[in-house]
C-alpha cells in the first residue's frame, strides 16, 4: 500500500495532469515560435510541473530558477514573501514565462511579477498548473492555466504539506484538511 494512501485522496490523476501539461506545452510552442524563451521556475513547488512542461515545449528554451517562500511549511500563507534563491543572470530583454504549481491568494505571484518586471524583460507571462480563485486576494492574469480547483488543500506533483508529498505523481487532497 502506498505510503500516502491513508492521508491523501486523488483530485487529478497522473494521466489527466500529464495530458494537460502536453496541451499547455503545445500552446506555448506555438506562441513563442521565433522568440528566445526563458522559463523561470519557482522553487520549490513548480519543479515537477516545470520539468514536464519544459519537455513538452518544442523550442530551444533556457531555464532559470527562483526560490520564494511564503507558506514556510504550513497550510496558511504568512503573507510575507521572501526570495530564497535568485536567478543566475540578468533578465533584461528576455522573454520570461514564470512557472508556478499553484496561484492561491496570488500574493507570491504578485510579488514575483513586480520583482521581475523591475528587471526589464522583453515580455513577462505566467503559467500555473492550478488556480484557486476562491482564495484570491489579488487578481493575477494566468496566461497558461492547467486547472481551476476548489478551496481544498492540495499536495503532490510538487505541492507540499509540511515539505512532504511533493513526490506524488498526481494532484491529491489531504484528507480532513
Ligand atoms: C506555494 C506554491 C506557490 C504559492 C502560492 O509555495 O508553490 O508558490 O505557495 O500561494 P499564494 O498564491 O497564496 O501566494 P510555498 O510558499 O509553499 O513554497 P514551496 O513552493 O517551496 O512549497
Ligand atoms: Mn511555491
Ligand atoms: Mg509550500
Amino acid at each position: 500500500m502506498p505510503f500516502y494512501e491513508k492521508e491523501v485522496g486523488t483530485l487529478l490523476d497522473e494521466k489527466k495532469v500529464q495530458a494537460r501539461v502536453r496541451e499547455l506545452g503545445a500552446e506555448i510552442t506555438r506562441d513563442y515560435q521565433g522568440s528566445d524563451l526563458t522559463l523561470v521556475c519557482v522553487l520549490k513547488g513548480s519543479t515537477f510541473f516545470a520539468m514536464d512542461l519544459a519537455r513538452a515545449i518544442d523550442l530551444p528554451l533556457e531555464m532559470e530558477f527562483l526560490g520564494v517562500s511564503s507558506y514556510q511549511g504550513g497550510t496558511e500563507t504568512t503573507g510575507e514573501v521572501r526570495i530564497t534563491t535568485d536567478v543566475s543572470k540578468p533578465m533584461a530583454g528576455k522573454h520570461l514565462l514564470v512557472i508556478e504549481d499553484i496561484i492561491d491568494t496570488g500574493l507570491t505571484m504578485s510579488f514575483l511579477l513586480e520583482s521581475l518586471r523591475a528587471r526589464h524583460p522583453a515580455s513577462l507571462k505566467v503559467a500555473s498548473l492550478l488556480e484557486k480563485p476562491s482564495r484570491a486576494r489579488t487578481k493575477i492574469q494566468i496566461d497558461y492555466k492547467g486547472f481551476v480547483i476548489d478551496d481544498v488543500f492540495v499536495v503532490g506533483y510538487g505541492l507540499d504539506y509540511g515539505e512532504k508529498y511533493r513526490n506524488l505523481p498526481f494532484i491529491g487532497v489531504m484528507k480532513g484538511k
